[in-house]
């Protein structure tokens, strides 16, 4: 089974995940050590940069007894123009899983040709792994998905698309707030209507803060968009939580950010440590998230 989208997954894989996620958290506070992966090796490809998901990964592994390989596209004969389908062939004979983080038509590739799971460390399309992390800080704060209002403001880019499937795979209503030319992806919507979702989009962030369960944002400049830096930093002006966004909100909402975050821009830099925002247990969440992933995909 690979992890291409956050809707490759059940919502009984989902729950399934996140309990072995909030199981293998409490474990690791009490020092106990759980090696269900004891021998086993993955290798993490990166064509763009990483911090969390890098991290996260490579002491996931580590702590289920298994081991990562952390390598960089240009590192490899892949920067010299082998093939992504031969390296997938000869991958497939080493190790027992891939996580990549690349454009999305080569960790397609990827997958096609490898004979082990292949997981999505984020393309331009999604991060379904940042979505699992975030579906398990939803629960530990919410206490359930069903109903809650998702509120998303800024760009309607691949951690957005993540969140549309998870809030229709998991009943939240997610409401977009983004400049007009910055919705999420259409095939996205289509699939999210598909499973059930409940999703609107709006141009007006007031709209999405009103009564919201859960904000969130991210950067206006995604990895692959920095020729348009100049162009979105106009278009997003205004599509920043923070103290007035929070305001419209219920009193007991969630801020939450995937991080990297730019301050000022996305974000007010105040509201990174409110008590309102759960970003850096929500970055921490990766680890667990992660750890329930590669059992169930590589145990
Ligand atoms: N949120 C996230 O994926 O962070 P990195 O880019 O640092 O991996
Ligand atoms: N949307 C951001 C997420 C980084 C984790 C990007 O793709 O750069």
């Amino acid at each position: 089974m690979n992890l291409i989208s956050i809707a490759d997954l059940s919502i009984a894989d989902i729950m399934d995940i996140l309990e072995k996620a909030e199981n293998m958290k409490e474990k690791r506070k009490q020092g106990k050590t759980v090696d269900l992966l004891r021998n086993k090796s993955l290798a993490m490809l990166f064509e763009k940069p990483s911090t969390r998901t890098r991290v996260s990964f490579e002491v996931a592994m580590s702590d289920l007894g298994g081991h990562a390989l952390c390598m960089n596209w240009q590192d490899m004969q892949l920067g010299r123009g082998e093939s992504i389908e031969d390296t997938a062939r000869v991958l497939s004979g080493y190790v027992n899983g891939i996580m990549m983080r690349a454009e999305h038509s080569n960790l397609l590739k990827m997958a096609k040709s490898a004979s082990l799971p292949v997981i999505n460390g984020l393309t331009e399309l999604e991060h379904p792994c940042q979505s699992l992390a975030d579906l398990l800080t939803i629960r530990e704060y919410k206490g359930k998905f069903s109903g809650l209002k998702f509120g998303w403001i800024g760009d309607g880019n691949n951690v957005c698309n993540s969140s549309i499937l998870a809030c229709a795979l998991t009943g939240m209503n997610i409401i977009v707030a983004c400049p007009k030319g910055y919705e999420p992806d259409t095939k996205i919507l289509k699939q999210s209507k598909d499973l059930g979702g409940n999703t609107k989009i709006t141009y007006d962030p007031q709209e999405a803060a009103k009564n919201a369960d859960v904000l969130y944002t991210d950067v206006w400049v995604s990895m692959s968009d920095e020729t348009q830096k100049k162009r979105r930093m106009r278009d997003f002006k205004g599509f920043q939580i923070n103290a007035d966004v929070i305001k419209m909100a219920k009193n007991d909402v969630i801020v939450m950010h995937c991080l990297p975050a730019h301050r000022g821009e996305e974000i007010d830099p105040e509201i990174i440590d409110d008590p309102h925002s759960v970003i850096f247990e929500q970055a921490g969440n990766r680890l667990h998230a992660q750890k329930a992933l590669l059992v169930k995909l590589l145990g």
